[in-house]
């Protein structure tokens, strides 16, 4: 994927030289040409980089530049002020507004890309960090509870192989596998009292539960490498009937990513112990999914052949089929 890159200016043939220019070096470069569009557009398209130059018609650079930061969703997006002429004290602004750097003039556009690629690495690697971040927050919410103990990289397993029989390309795949790892991540918003509350859970309680797809996307929704998960994390909730939440999607509307996670999910549930039962066997675990399927809950195509792969077995990964080898026996 390539990177891309907000170049916020009046039309001019100076832009116009810089968009080619960054467009010949293989960014994807778009323009805003005033600071409602260049907020606008900032939220929508969440680019690696935000060339920002003074002399707008509606905002100042170092107001525009702190609007922007100040939405979350901004915040890893690194904001480069451009000004041509600038006061001594203008760099110390720019910082105050949140700015990555401040640009005088380029003495060439070798120089500016140079500066530009240096950005962009950088934002990559602060990109993987914070991912790191977010994964091991999701793996201590799973510490927290034995009984989750490996919960999500058996979700994988399941995930993938669903996934595979329906011949997604390896990139979805590696986002799926991503998915599973991170869809409960909003439950670090969930008090511990509910969240490993042995009996049932109240009304109010419920709600509360009910929050963490929606968290979980904003969690994840600052970084370009979780950009595309964030369907699937937000709405692996859902029922196909749109009886679901958060957003009541129904059918074809839920992201297909979110339909098999879910079924990895409820299916890892059922063949695991719960403080209120044993395990279920694999072959009922199956059948509580059809049930599911039948009330209009769950895809039933995709049930039918998540059941398929699990009697036959040979599909599975060596870590799932010796799982699988134990419910059988
Ligand atoms: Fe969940």
């Amino acid at each position: 994927m390539n990177s891309a890159i907000l170049l916020v200016d009046i039309a001019s043939a100076d832009r116009d030289s810089w968009k080619s220019f960054l467009q010949n070096q293989n960014y994807d470069v778009f323009t805003a040409e005033d600071g409602e569009s260049a907020l606008r557009d900032c939220v929508q398209l969440q680019p690696d980089l935000v060339l920002l130059h003074d002399g707008l018609p509606d905002v100042g650079c170092f107001d525009l530049c702190r609007r922007m930061k100040g939405n979350p969703l901004n915040q890893q997006i690194p904001i480069v002020l451009i000004k041509p002429s600038p006061d001594p004290e203008d760099a110390a602004r720019g910082r105050d507004a949140g700015a990555a750097a401040f640009w005088g003039s380029c003495n060439s556009l070798a120089e500016a890309l140079n500066r530009v690629q240096s950005l962009l690495r950088l934002k990559k690697y602060i990109d993987e960090q914070a991912k790191s971040v977010v994964l091991s927050l999701a793996r201590s919410i799973e510490a927290k509870s034995p009984l989750l103990n490996g919960h999500s990289d058996r979700i994988v397993d399941y995930a993938v192989q669903l996934g595979r029989s329906l011949d997604l390309a390896e990139t979805d795949l590696q986002d799926l596998r991503i998915a599973c790892l991170l869809h409960d991540v909003g439950k670090v918003a969930v008090p511990d009292e509910i969240l490993l509350k042995p009996g049932a859970l109240t009304v109010e309680e419920m709600q509360i539960v009910r929050q963490h797809p929606a968290i979980g996307e904003s969690i994840c929704a600052p970084l370009k490498s979780l950009r595309r998960i964030l369907p699937a994390i937000r709405h692996h909730h859902e029922r196909m009937d749109g009886s679901g939440y958060p957003d009541g999607l129904s059918g074809d509307e839920i992201p297909l990513m979110a339909r098999i996670l879910q079924i990895a999910d409820i299916y890892d549930a059922l063949v695991t112990d719960r403080p209120y039962r044993d395990a279920l066997p694999s072959e009922d675990a199956l059948e509580t999914l059809r049930t599911e399927a039948a009330y209009g809950w769950l895809d039933t195509s995709l049930v039918w052949k998540f059941s398929r792969i699990c009697r036959e077995g040979e599909y599975l990964p060596l870590r799932g089929r010796t799982m699988l080898a134990a419910y059988y026996a």
